[in-house]
């Protein structure tokens, strides 16, 4: 590990010297909690370099968007949780580049901070987040912005592979412990514990799903009662960190014991504990304290054409911004209950080696895939991929997700998604585990189909490689 460290710092250090050779540079990022989390990340090195700068968000870097960005001649364009799978096009159109990405890499380029490119995994042991803080240490004294790689690498699920974060991502946390910015520890692991009242974090819990408390609320208080645990204090309904240790011990044991009688597996119940990363410098009781919640808040702007706000949030703004943000967390909130609602109404197809829903309209090509990540408690059959269609702009969008067990039974959604997309005319990528496309209108069902056969096809090579 430590060689690719090395090899990574190097690599920064250069594409650092190249960036220091201009005043003024433009930043292209990615709309999800990654990208802004990378945006804020090198803007902030930058603001603090006296660079001037400029910043561009795209939902994915196709040759539509490079077009412009060429057009617009740049001195320099910074590339960040985006560009490795368009190396190629980038130098074709003469652009004058640094990519600091983690996705599967497509062709070469000559000042590239890929993770990929020096023997370490971009789907769980470096973000696009975690590369660009790289690249910020290479510019200036920026560790203090470690919080926010890892908020970008949690905004991946980067953590869920070894139910902790590991590799680069690992020192980069430490760094960040270190320096006072974050804290790790073994907590509950539900949604919500620094924002919301403790009966809706099991309310809203999906993964894992907690049988008759999931979505009940009135179950949920109920639970709660049974347990002695008071429910407000001063007037305010209490959330996870108003607890006392005992009674956060008590809600623990509870749950146990709640879900062993209900007959869940132990690999599941165990989900409900891990490792939870805190925000120091951050107020208590706001999203921001919380990785996880930080990078929720995060993809309710820019998924929704508000990348703007999202940044400023990442750049330190609590006040106008912050306010704004969370006005688009709560209907970010209710979009995600709408979607598995859908899928949960609608179904899906099941095929040999995929399932399938098709949103249509109904839900947005920006979060279908998080609804595909999330709808994997709904679904019968946890051992197929699930794919996602939804509509977009001048085409299908296509969302996948996996499991680490499809991966070690060869499944990869990103070679998959590629090659499929580009058969029926399409354009995708991303890592393993999950991957997206857009294909053009009525391809969806012959896409399914050979989709269908290639993932297959993966599994056979990786049994006959045995
Ligand atoms: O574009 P980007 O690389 O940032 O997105 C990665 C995507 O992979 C995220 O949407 C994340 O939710 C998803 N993911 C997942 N399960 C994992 C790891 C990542 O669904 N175990
Ligand atoms: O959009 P979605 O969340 O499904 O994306 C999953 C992963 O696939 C992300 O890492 C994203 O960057 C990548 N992707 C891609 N090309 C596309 C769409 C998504 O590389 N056309
Ligand atoms: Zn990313």
């Amino acid at each position: 590990m430590s060689e690719t460290i090395k090899a990574l710092h190097k690599e920064a250090v250069r594409c650092a010297e190249e960036i220091k050779k201009y005043k003024s540079v433009h930043v292209v990022s990615h709309i999800d909690a990654d990208g802004l989390t990378s945006a804020g990340i090198i803007c902030t090195a930058l603001e603090r370099g006296n660079f001037e700068y400029t910043t561009r968000f795209v939902k994915q870097l196709d040759e539509k968007a490079l077009d412009t960005i060429a057009d617009q001649n740049h001195n320099i364009v910074i590339f960040t949780d985006l560009g490795s799978g368009m190396c190629e096009q980038i130098k074709s159109r003469g652009i004058n580049a640094v990519i600091s990405d983690h996705h599967q890499p497509q062709g070469n380029h000559q000042f590239h901070l890929n993770p990929h490119l020096f023997g370490a995994n971009g789907s769980y042991e470096l973000s696009g987040s975690g590369s660009t803080y790289l690249l910020a240490t290479a510019l200036g004294k920026n560790q203090d912005l470690s919080s926010l790689a890892i908020v970008g690498a949690i905004g991946d699920m980067q953590h869920l592979k070894m139910g902790q974060l590991v590799g680069i991502n690992r020192e980069i946390l430490k760094e960040g412990a270190k320096g006072g910015n974050l804290e790790f520890k073994k907590d509950l692991t539900l949604f919500g514990k620094q924002t919301r009242p403790i009966h809706k974090l099991m309310q809203y819990s999906s993964d894992p799903y907690l049988p008759g408390l999931t979505g009940d609320e009135e179950a949920c208080i109920e639970f709660l009662h049974s347990l002695n645990i008071s429910f407000s204090q001063d007037e305010r309904l209490r959330r996870w960190i108003d607890l006392e240790i005992p009674e956060k011990q008590k809600v623990v044991s509870g749950l146990f014991q709640y879900c062993l009688k209900s007959g869940m597996p132990s690999y599941k119940i165990e989900r409900l504990i891990g490792e939870v990363y805190v925000l120091l410098r951050e107020k208590e009781g706001t999203e921001m304290r919380d990785a996880s919640e930080f990078s929720t808040l995060l993809n309710a702007t820019a998924r929704y054409g508000h990348a703007e706000i999202g940044l400023a949030v990442c750049m330190g703004n609590r006040e106008e911004a912050y306010e704004d943000a969370r006005k688009l967390l709560a209907e970010h909130r209710q979009n995600l209950v709408n979607g598995l609602t859908y899928v949960k109404e609608n179904g899906v197809v099941q095929l040999e080696n995929i399932q399938y829903f098709d949103a249509g309209s109904e839900i947005k090509e920006t979060i279908v895939g998080i609804i595909a990540g999330m709808s994997s408690t709904l679904v019968e059959n946890r051992n197929l991929p699930i794919i996602a269609f939804a509509k977009a702009e001048g085409g299908i969008k296509v969302s996948a997700r996996g499991t680490q067990d499809l991966i070690r039974r060869g499944v990869n959604l990103s070679e998959a998604m590629s090659m499929v997309s580009a058969e029926v005319g399409g354009a995708g990528g991303g890592h393993d585990i999950a991957a997206g496309a857009t294909i053009p209108d009525g391809k969806k069902e012959e896409f399914a189909r050979k989709l269908d056969l290639f993932i297959g096809e993966q599994m056979r090579r990786k049994a006959c490689s045995k």
